[in-house]
């Protein structure tokens, strides 16, 4: 992507608490911030990020995408007249089809709690103890039509102890993400 003028205008997607919703809310205040948070999308009307979006006056769409086509052509339509050039998914619970990736057309990124190529998919905490792991993390990548699949941007990893837990791990990670979000999107913006 060519270097910014001005602020990105950029959707996140959420499924669920939204904490990197909050988090990348913070950072697009920042003066040094390239992104602008326009809209809110979440396939989960009861999504607690909701109430985030809501108190923050940012606008939000609830979409179930329960026919996936149709659905997605509908955002698609809204995304662009609200004219996104950025889609952060965070959180977010479905896969979004190659018809929404090729009708868009602009980079969507997503962050992942796993250090990838490892650990794509639901659970990561849970499998990265079964299999004794020394290291976990979390990964922002470039979506594509495959889960967890597209190039990776920026990665960060942690040092797994004896007595962690996938809570514990959960909750380092999550701290973690709050700077490796904003990092990334400024590696991606700037000279990715
Ligand atoms: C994060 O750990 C992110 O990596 C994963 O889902 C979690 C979302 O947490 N994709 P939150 O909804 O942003 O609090």
């Amino acid at each position: 992507m060519a270097k910014f003028v001005g602020k990105i205008n950029t959707a996140v997607f959420i499924s669920g608490r939204g904490s990197n919703l909050r988090n990348l809310f913070k950072f697009s205040k920042k003066k040094y911030s390239p992104i602008k948070i326009i809209l809110v999308v979440t396939n989960n009307k009861n999504a607690k990020g909701l109430n985030f979006a809501k108190n923050k006056n940012i606008p939000f769409l609830v979409n179930n995408f329960k026919n996936e086509i149709i659905s997605e052509n509908k955002l698609i339509k809204k995304i662009k007249k609200n004219k996104v050039e950025l889609i952060c998914l965070a959180g977010f619970m479905k896969i979004l089809t190659n018809n929404f990736i090729k009708k868009y057309n602009q980079p969507i990124l997503n962050i992942h709690p796993s250090l990838l190529p490892k650990y794509k998919g639901l659970n990561t905490h849970q499998r990265v103890i079964n299999n004794n792991e020394k290291f976990t993390g979390s990964t922002v990548h470039l979506v594509n039509s495959k889960l967890d699949s597209g190039k990776i941007i920026l990665q960060r990893k942690i040092k797994i102890l004896k007595n962690d837990n996938p809570k514990t791990l959960e909750k380092k990670i999550l701290k973690l993400e709050y700077k490796l979000y904003p990092d990334a999107i400024l590696k991606f913006l700037t000279n990715f």
